[in-house]
């Protein structure tokens, strides 16, 4: 009785979790396809005896794992990961991506980078021909966030994309806040013609903590279909 969006997530994160070997060192992505992922990950450790090493790329999936009693560590303990599994926003036909879409895309950044592999689990949604119609969160401290937002706003005039509207991310009524702390302004682009150019540039300006463009760091993006297919793209 699951919805198909999520049995195409499900069938995305099952074929991902097959590539995990006895000994691995794992990271583990965050939002609703990553969390199908930890869930059949846990059940083949436990069915397996699975000697595995994780890192979360969020305090929501080191909470989730550690309850479905995967052996969670910091990123620094575990040093160095052979492999990390992660859901997307969006995936180009380069396999560049936009993440952050749960405000997790700073520490998952870090994780991805830190990792042999990054592979990429998506439903047939998140495909598209040129990153941008997903607004484009920038993760930015609190300190100087006008000036941040005003320095964001010149370094958009002079890009090729159709819109420029920047919100700033809520929880309630309260800005949002990240697990490092900071806060998240969503840049609604809806369509973005240089990514690589763009998330070089808005990482210069001060406040700018990170962007959720990622630039060739996923290695391999897995689509899974409500019928249980799935489609490999690398
Ligand atoms: C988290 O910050 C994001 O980068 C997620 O990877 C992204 O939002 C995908 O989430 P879903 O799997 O829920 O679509």
């Amino acid at each position: 009785n699951l919805s198909p969006i999520d049995r195409a997530k499900l069938a995305a994160a099952r074929h991902a979790v097959g590539l995990i070997e006895n000994g691995m060192r794992v990271g583990l992505g965050t939002g609703s396809t990553a969390a199908w992922m930890v869930r059949c990950l846990a059940e083949r450790a436990q069915s397996e005896g699975l000697d595995l090493t994780c890192a979360a790329t969020s305090e929501r999936t080191a909470q989730l794992a550690t309850e479905l009693g995967l052996n969670v560590v910091s990123l620094d303990e575990a040093g160095w990961l052979d492999i990390t599994i992660d859901g997307t926003d969006e995936f180009d036909p380069d396999l560049n991506l936009i993440k952050g879409g749960g405000a997790a895309h700073l520490r998952e950044k870090i994780v991805a980078t830190a990792s042999d592999r990054m592979v990429v689990i998506a439903d047939p949604g998140k495909r598209v021909a040129q990153l941008g119609a997903f607004p484009l969160p920038v993760e930015v401290l609190a300190f100087g966030m006008t000036a941040t937002r005003r320095l964001i706003e010149e370094i958009l005039e002079s890009f090729d994309v159709l819109g420029r509207q920047i919100t700033l991310r809520m929880d309630g009524d309260k800005p949002l806040v990240t697990d490092e702390g900071n806060h998240v302004l969503d840049l609604h682009l809806g369509r973005i013609g240089n990514p690589r150019q763009l998330a070089l540039v808005l990482n210069q300006v001060p406040g700018v903590v990170d962007n959720g463009l990622f630039i060739d760091i996923c290695d391999q993006v897995i689509v899974g279909h409500p019928d249980g297919r799935v489609e490999i793209h690398d």
